[in-house]
C-alpha cells in the first residue's frame, strides 16, 4: 500500500514536472525578449528566441547563439546549424523540430557562457521545454547538457547514453560546430558517433511513437 507522505511525494512531483512560470510560450518569447537578467542582455544585438514546432518530436538544446544568430534573431541559421538540419535530414528525424539554447543571447567572441549565465536563462529553458513537451531532448554540447541536466563530464565521454530529464529521454551528442572542425567519417571519428546517436534518436523515437499510437 503506498503511505501517505509517498502520495505526497509523487503527487508533488507531478505537479513540479507540469508547473510552468510562464503560460504560453507567447508569453515566455515576450520577456525573453525584454530580459536583462545576464551582462550578456548588455552585448546581444538581439534575442535569440527558439524556433521550431511546438509540439514537437525532438527539441534541440545548443550552446549559444553564435554571429548569424545574433543577427537574425534565429537559432541554428548559421554554418553549425545548417550542417545540423544536414544530419537531421540524413535520418528523416528534420520535420518535427524545436530548436533552442542554453542561453538565448550572443557572448561575446564566442565564448562559452558563464555559470551566471547560464543560470539567468535556465527558467526560460525549463519552462519552454515543460510547454512544448518534446518525445525526445538531443542536447548539442557540454555546455547544454550540464545546463539543463546539471552534468558536469566531457561529451566525449557523455555522447551516445541517454539521460532522462523529468520523464524525458535525453541524448547528449557532440556540438555540430565540433563536428565541423573535425571532418573525418572513419569508423569512431566524432561524425561518425554522432550518426550513430541520432539513429539510436530515431529508433527510440520510432518506440515512442509506436507505444503512444498503441495506447489511444
Ligand atoms: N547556433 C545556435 O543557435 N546555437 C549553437 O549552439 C550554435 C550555433
Amino acid at each position: 500500500m503506498v503511505k501517505q507522505t509517498q502520495l505526497f511525494e509523487l503527487q508533488s512531483d507531478d505537479i513540479a514536472q507540469k508547473l510552468t512560470f510562464y503560460s504560453s510560450l507567447e508569453k515566455l518569447n515576450q520577456a525573453c525578449i525584454r530580459c536583462d537578467r545576464c551582462f550578456l542582455s548588455q552585448k546581444r544585438h538581439q534575442v535569440v528566441i527558439a524556433r521550431g514546432e511546438t509540439q514537437p518530436d525532438i527539441a534541440i538544446i545548443g550552446e549559444a547563439p553564435e554571429k548569424k544568430e545574433d543577427k537574425l534573431g534565429q537559432p541554428f541559421v548559421g554554418d553549425s546549424g545548417k550542417f545540423l538540419m544536414k544530419m537531421l535530414q540524413a535520418v528523416k528525424l528534420d520535420p518535427n523540430v524545436y530548436f533552442t539554447n542554453t542561453v538565448r543571447c550572443r557572448p561575446p567572441n564566442n565564448r562559452k557562457p558563464s555559470a551566471e549565465e547560464i543560470k539567468a536563462c535556465k527558467p526560460y529553458l525549463i519552462d519552454e521545454l515543460r510547454l512544448v513537451k518534446p518525445k525526445i531532448i538531443l542536447c548539442a554540447g557540454a555546455t547544454a547538457v550540464a545546463g539543463l541536466t546539471g552534468k558536469r563530464e566531457s561529451i566525449t565521454s557523455l555522447r551516445g547514453k541517454w539521460l532522462n530529464w523529468e520523464g524525458t529521454a535525453v541524448m547528449p551528442i557532440f556540438h555540430p560546430a565540433y563536428l565541423l572542425r573535425n571532418p573525418s567519417l572513419q569508423k569512431d571519428s566524432p561524425k561518425w558517433q554522432t550518426w550513430q546517436d541520432l539513429i539510436a534518436v530515431k529508433l527510440k523515437l520510432e518506440r515512442i511513437s509506436a507505444l503512444k499510437s498503441h495506447r489511444c
